[in-house]
């Protein structure tokens, strides 16, 4: 709890001047200043005290009072309260368990590499919506359908049965049963992904989907409509854009480091066939939303762009509670 409270309101343990604890009178034998204490907090003045009592309150709590030294209003302190413990104060509670981030951009810009770190910092789970439709179209191009036939590809759409799953940190797709992740990358996936997800049948199974999983919530999805489309009432969202000639050296780099071989002219020609499908379908194109965050990432390091979206969070942080 310490350590969630020191990353909503980004202070450090030098910064902290005394620690009051408050518990309820259940707690007799053990209190947290103690524990705290024994933590080797040597430094930090601690007391414990016993919580008022107050009609409706929680029978067994412990409240944390850190006094830190930091130049900030008090409008902009958040209050973590863990568990049943936000039905104290549904106003004031902070809570990351519950959010869901949208972050959206062509190929290249740096969506999967930052959401993935996103994820593990605030600990969330971490989906990465293109390789549904990569899925999908992996299927069409097994049983040789063209991929102009709509009609064919939206009842296959129908009856395919996917499941997404999160492990380590990488999204994995079972399709029909079977685990296609590692399929879901090759060249002939990468130029017809974005013909297949140009059909209207196709986006309509997909998304259903996509929005099962913001509904749970604690969830990034990091795609091309999250926040246009899928989820529009996103807690955050953010668009990363980047130079063209700059996402293509990227996914150069990404494409020749996993064995596959291809120069430079080749992936620019693929990415500007991808951007203008993509920007030009009819159903929920690629899009910045409106009260989207948008970055441009072009001569950011992965880190930054991180440390930009981490700041955006902590500065609005007034998220709705749980
Ligand atoms: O990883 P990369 O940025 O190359 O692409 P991706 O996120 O795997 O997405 C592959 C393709 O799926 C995109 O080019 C879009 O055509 C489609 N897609 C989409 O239409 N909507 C999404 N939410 C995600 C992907």
């Amino acid at each position: 709890m310490l350590t969630a409270l020191q990353e909503a309101n980004g202070f450090t343990p030098e910064d902290i001047a005394s620690i009051i604890f408050t518990v309820t009178p259940d707690l007799r034998s053990a209190f947290p200043a103690q524990a705290a204490r024994e933590l080797g907090w040597t430094e930090v003045a601690l007391l414990d005290a016993q919580e008022i009592p107050v009609e409706g309150a929680l029978p067994r709590c412990i409240r944390v009072l850190i006094l830190v030294n930091i130049d900030r209003p008090q409008k902009e302190i958040k209050h973590l309260y863990l568990e049943e413990a936000q039905k104290l104060r549904p106003d004031l509670a902070f809570s990351h368990r519950r959010l869901v981030v949208a972050i959206d951009g062509p190929a290249g810009s740096g969506k999967s590499t930052v959401a993935r770190a996103l994820a593990r910092e605030l600990g969330l789970r971490y989906i990465d919506t293109g390789a549904m439709y990569r899925a999908l179209t992996l299927k069409i191009l097994d049983l040789g359908l063209p991929l102009e036939d709509e009609e064919a590809i939206t009842s296959v759409a129908e009856e395919t049965r996917l499941e997404v799953l999160e492990r380590e940190g990488k999204t994995r797709v079972i399709l029909d049963g079977h685990d296609v992740t590692e399929d879901l990358r090759s060249p002939a996936v990468n130029a017809g992904v974005s013909l297949v997800a140009q059909y209207p049948g196709v986006r309509a199974k997909l998304v259903a989907l996509q929005r099962e999983m913001a509904a749970e919530g604690g969830v990034i999805l990091d795609g091309r409509d999250i926040g246009s489309y899928v989820w529009p009432k996103a807690d955050f969202k953010f668009y990363l854009s980047a130079a063209p000639e700059e996402r293509a050296r990227r996914r150069l780099k990404e494409l020749l480091a996993s064995g596959h071989e291809i120069t430079l002219p080749e992936v620019q020609k693929q990415l500007a066939q991808r951007d203008s499908l993509d920007t030009r379908r009819a159903v929920a194109p690629l899009v910045a939303a409106p009260d989207a965050a948008v970055i441009d990432t072009s001569d950011l390091r992965p880190e930054e762009v991180l440390e930009r979206l981490l700041g955006i969070i902590r500065e609005e942080g007034n998220v709705r509670p749980d």
